[in-house]
């Protein structure tokens, strides 16, 4: 049954083809017709596909995050001598808890878990709408205008800001670090933006360090001041302190993503849309199909502690597998009409945020920032269509998103 090599597929040349990056879908569907898991000898890397195997792949305790046990991958020794960039630039963004494994990994999560219960998140929503009015508020109605620029790159970064109590003044900088650091990881990757990537990263830390130094003397917000109780009772050093906090506020980065997808799901299915703003008891499931349909992020890995059996197939220690969400979030085997996009959808067991131990902790955020925008659109427009084509960035594998997405606002 399974042609587990698969050696019909040139991997590298089709995940950085343009073509692929702004239409995956034909492609993926034929890969995953095939298997739901492929090896590519080339890289020896392992591709997810299946939604099934992928299920059973995020929760399995053989299957981390810490890619220094990726015995191909950047920390090993030939590796470190061939490219001492990548090596310095991993080691500097290695040590939180996304790239770590038990026990680590649960010490850190610990810290950030109770500030992101859902519980704790419906409070942010006034603040939320208040972000998303006032960039609505500076858009030309009637006429074009190019909805990532100006409001879906600016929502979420601005959140994101509030949440750890950091100034406005720094949203230019930080939006120029996190252009640079969304490509850590990608294999298309340069030396200049290795570079680049890691001057960011140490920027973004010595803010964070003055920062957290200033906000110690005006305690009262609930993520710094987890944060700061952590790094003082020794929970986490100060390098796994910054990068977590720098990681919790790049969450953004998919989020933009997820609104620039979303919308244009709906604009391309305009039924669908027209019965969201007549029936908005459906926006909750229209949120997980948008999450669902067009996926923010192309890739979501796991390196083997141990050796991990998924039917005929061993994903062997030392591993890199990718779960390709494009697939996963389309498989038929679990969404009946899979390419159809459907707002009251229900069950919708997209994989957009990951799953397991280290599924996103920002998801119940990143839901309401979708929420918070797509109602705001809602109710300050009576219709909003594409005034143009939407262009997909084409130089980020590991992100899909929108680089531009033309509207027109009609009051
Ligand atoms: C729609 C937007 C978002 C998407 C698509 C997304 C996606 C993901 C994915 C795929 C993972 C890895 C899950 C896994 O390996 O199984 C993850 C982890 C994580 N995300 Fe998000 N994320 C989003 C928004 C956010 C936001 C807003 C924050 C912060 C407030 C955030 C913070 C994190 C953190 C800290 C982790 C690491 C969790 C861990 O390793 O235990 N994310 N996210």
């Amino acid at each position: 049954m399974n042609t587990a090599t698969s050696a019909d597929i040139d991997w590298w040349t089709m995940l950085t083809d343009p073509d692929y990056l702004s239409n995956p879908h034909p492609h993926l569907k034929r890969i995953r017709e095939i298997a739901p898991i492929h090896l590519d000898p080339a890289s020896g890397i392992y591709f997810v596909l299946g939604h099934d195997a992928f299920n059973a792949m995020v929760r399995a305790s053989e299957m981390g995050r810490d890619t220094r046990l990726w015995t191909d991958g950047w920390s090993r020794p030939e590796s470190k001598d061939r490219d001492p960039l990548s090596y310095e630039l991993f080691s500097e963004f290695q040590r939180q808890m996304v790239n770590s494994n038990p026990p680590d990994h649960r010490r850190m999560r610990d810290v950030y878990e109770k500030a992101f219960r859902p519980a704790e998140i419906p409070p942010l929503l006034p603040m939320i709408e208040r972000e998303c009015a006032q960039l609505l508020d500076a858009l030309p109605v009637g006429e074009p205008v190019d909805f990532m620029t100006g409001f879906a790159n600016h929502l979420p970064l601005r959140v994101s800001r509030n949440l750890f109590d950091i100034p406005p003044e720094m949203d230019a900088e930080m939006a120029r670090w996190n252009q640079a650091l969304i490509k850590i990881g990608d294999i298309m990757m340069t030396q200049d933006q290795k570079q680049e990537a890691l001057d960011s990263l140490r920027a973004y830390k010595a803010y964070l360090r003055g920062h957290l130094a200033d906000r110690r003397n005006h305690p009262g917000n609930g993520f710094v001041d987890a944060t700061l109780e952590a790094l003082d009772n020794g929970t986490m050093d100060e390098d796994e302190t910054l990068n977590n906090m720098k990681g919790l506020i790049s969450g953004n980065e998919t989020t933009v993503n997820v609104l620039g997808n979303g919308l244009l799901s709906m604009l391309r299915n305009p039924d669908q849309f027209d019965k969201l703003r007549s029936e908005p008891e459906h926006m909750r499931t229209a949120i997980e199909e948008m999450l669902r349909f067009e996926p923010s992020i192309n890739f979501i890995l796991r390196v083997a502690i141990e050796d991990f059996q998924y039917g005929d197939m061993v994903i062997p220690a030392g591993s890199l597998a990718l779960g390709l969400i494009g697939a996963i979030n389309r498989d038929p085997a679990r969404f009946e009409d899979a390419d159809a996009f459907d707002i009251t959808r229900r069950p919708n067991a997209q994989y957009i945020f990951g799953g397991g131990p280290h599924v996103c902790i920002g998801a119940p955020l990143a839901r309401l920032e979708v929420q918070a925008a797509v109602t705001a659109l809602l109710d300050r427009f009576s219709r909003i269509e594409l005034a143009g084509e939407p262009v997909w960035w084409t130089d980020r594998t590991n992100q899909r998103g929108l680089q531009s997405l033309p509207v027109r606002l009609i009051p």
